[in-house]
């Protein structure tokens, strides 16, 4: 299995990316964020909590996440593998991977792709987005601001983790997304 780790600050192009890459190495995409903005679409108790933390831009508590990602690797799936986009973004929930993907996959993530783009890059490409999103935390710059501020706080650490495990590759994230693309297919290739 090629398991990939998708990384990067709120507006990076994980989303994005993880598109391409699912399409050339025939993976799945698991999007914790989609995963919340179902269940808040479709108004279930998940969502119901998860949004009291989303529009403040807060990250969720980490069982409610992890919780949601064991349910989601459970049900039955044919595939070469998984893109992880949106999650770890604690340590807490980066070791929780390592032991749900052990446990549920008997695999382990190959490799943690990590796209770089600066802070008022970010902050510009998601106020675009919020034009046409419907996201409320992509609304308002504070959010956003306050997104990228939980990023530094809590999730760049996991950068770290996975450097420690020699599985860490940083990415420019701000180019062509056809060039950005390939140099995360090299990147896959690489390892496969
Ligand atoms: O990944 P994405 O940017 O779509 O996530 C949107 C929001 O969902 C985050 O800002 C955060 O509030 C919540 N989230 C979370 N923990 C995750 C993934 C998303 O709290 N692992
Ligand atoms: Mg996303």
């Amino acid at each position: 299995m090629i398991n990939i780790v998708l990384f990067g600050p709120p507006g990076s192009g994980k989303g994005t990316q993880a598109q391409h890459l699912i399409e050339k190495f025939n993976l799945k995409q698991i999007s914790t964020g989609d995963l919340f903005r179902y269940n808040m679409k479709n108004n279930t108790e998940l969502g119901k909590l998860a949004k009291s933390y989303i529009d403040k831009g807060e990250l969720v508590p980490d069982k409610v996440t992890i919780d949601m990602l064991i349910d989601e690797l459970r049900k039955p799936t044919e595939t070469n593998g998984f893109i992880f986009d949106g999650f770890p973004r604690t340590a807490n929930q980066t070791e929780a991977l390592e032991t749900i993907v052990k446990d549920e996959l008997g695999a382990e993530i190959s490799i943690c792709l990590s796209l770089v783009v600066e802070d008022e890059v970010l902050v510009q490409r998601l106020l675009k987005r919020g034009e046409t999103s419907g996201r409320t935390d992509d609304s308002n710059e504070d959010i956003i601001r306050n997104r990228i501020k939980e990023y530094y706080t809590k999730t760049a650490e996991v950068a770290e983790l996975y450097k420690k495990q020699g599985k860490y590759v940083e990415v420019n994230g701000i180019g062509e997304i056809s060039e950005i693309s390939e140099k995360l297919f090299a990147e896959v290739e690489k390892i496969k």
